[in-house]
């Protein structure tokens, strides 16, 4: 067990402008703006009147040269990559895929943005780290993934780190929205069909809201922040705690019961502990609400 105890990065250094600079968006695009992720993006830049173009798969591919240079474009100065290959059992068996979207594409896109001066926002996961640790980690603790898609998703960091574009990496964990494929949605369909349910108790991470995501996101690049910044909701619980949220806001009559990850393999393997430490973002864009409060907001949207 790697004992992980140490304090993150000095929250001083997560802007690189001068202290009060804000950045001045001009056009965005938006690529995979049909995603879960993506769709929060376009709801939140048509809300804040923000100019932006999107494309989408398979119009626009990631994986092919010819296809970002076709879309990514002088107009644009930023660009936000919400593709990605997120089937994380799948990864195991469906390397080339996984590789050529998470991690090549990403390589491809970022020296694109770095030949046309755009700052690249893109998307990382806690699935990089080992999960082995028992404090939040840090944006600088070292990339050691135990399964195959963090592994192409902490390759896809190193690639967007060494393009030398400007960026802003973000991790997140756990995500879900009122729309897409998520733990929220597949959870409450499960308990309206079901009498009994089993989740496990032995994982703990971060819930974050998609539309939080976007919305602290955007607070980022517009405070001219850049470099890697980690994005949660606040707290921290267990697959099976956040189920019985889940369920209690719902007020579902189905059994909600505590298992083991033992007790429920999959073909990947999951981190046990995949706490982000939230402290940089916290630093500068302010507190991140707790995953209860962001759940609540998004299931009144769900069931209202
Ligand atoms: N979901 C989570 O719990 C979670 C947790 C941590 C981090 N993340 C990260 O957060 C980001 C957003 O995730 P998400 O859940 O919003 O993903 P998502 O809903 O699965 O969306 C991924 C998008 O990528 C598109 N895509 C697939 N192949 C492509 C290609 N070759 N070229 C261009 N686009 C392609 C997909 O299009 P099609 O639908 O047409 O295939 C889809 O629109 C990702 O970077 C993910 O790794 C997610």
């Amino acid at each position: 067990v790697i004992i992980h105890r140490r304090l993150c990065t000095n929250p001083a250094d997560a802007i690189d402008e001068e202290p009060g600079v804000t950045f001045n968006i001009k056009r965005i695009l938006l690529l995979s703006a049909d995603g879960m992720l993506g769709t929060a993006w376009g709801k939140l830049l048509t809300r804040e009147h923000i100019p932006f173009d999107t494309a989408n798969f398979p119009a626009f591919d990631i994986t092919k040269s010819d296809s970002i240079a076709q879309h990514v474009i002088d107009g644009c100065d930023v660009v936000v990559n919400c593709c990605a290959y997120t089937a994380v059992d799948k990864a195991e068996t469906e390397h080339g895929p996984c590789d050529a979207i998470n991690a090549v594409g990403v390589g491809l896109l970022a020296a694109r943005c770095k030949q046309i001066g755009a700052t690249l926002i893109h998307y990382s996961t806690d699935y990089v780290f080992n999960g082995r640790a028992d404090s939040p980690y840090c944006t600088d603790t070292p990339r050691d993934p135990v399964n195959y898609y963090g592994k192409s998703k902490a390759d896809g960091e190193a690639l967007l780190e060494r393009s030398g574009c400007r960026h802003l990496l973000i991790r997140t964990s756990w995500l879900y929205a009122p729309w897409g494929k998520n733990f929220v949605l597949t959870m409450g369909k499960l308990m309206s069909e079901r009498p009994r349910l089993t989740v496990v108790n032995d994982q703990r991470g971060r819930p974050t809201s998609a539309e939080h995501l976007a919305a602290s996101s955007l607070a980022l690049l517009r405070r001219g922040a850049a470099g890697a910044f980690h994005v949660t909701d606040g707290g921290e619980c267990t697959w099976f705690q956040f189920a019985s949220e889940i369920g209690g806001l719902l007020g579902t009559t189905c059994e909600i019961a505590p298992c083991t990850t033992d007790q429920y393999p999959t073909p990947a393997k999951r981190p046990a502990y995949s706490v982000l430490d939230l402290s940089k973002t916290i630093a500068t864009i302010g507190m991140m609400p707790d995953w209860k409060d962001n759940l609540r907001s998004v299931m009144d949207r769900i069931t209202g």
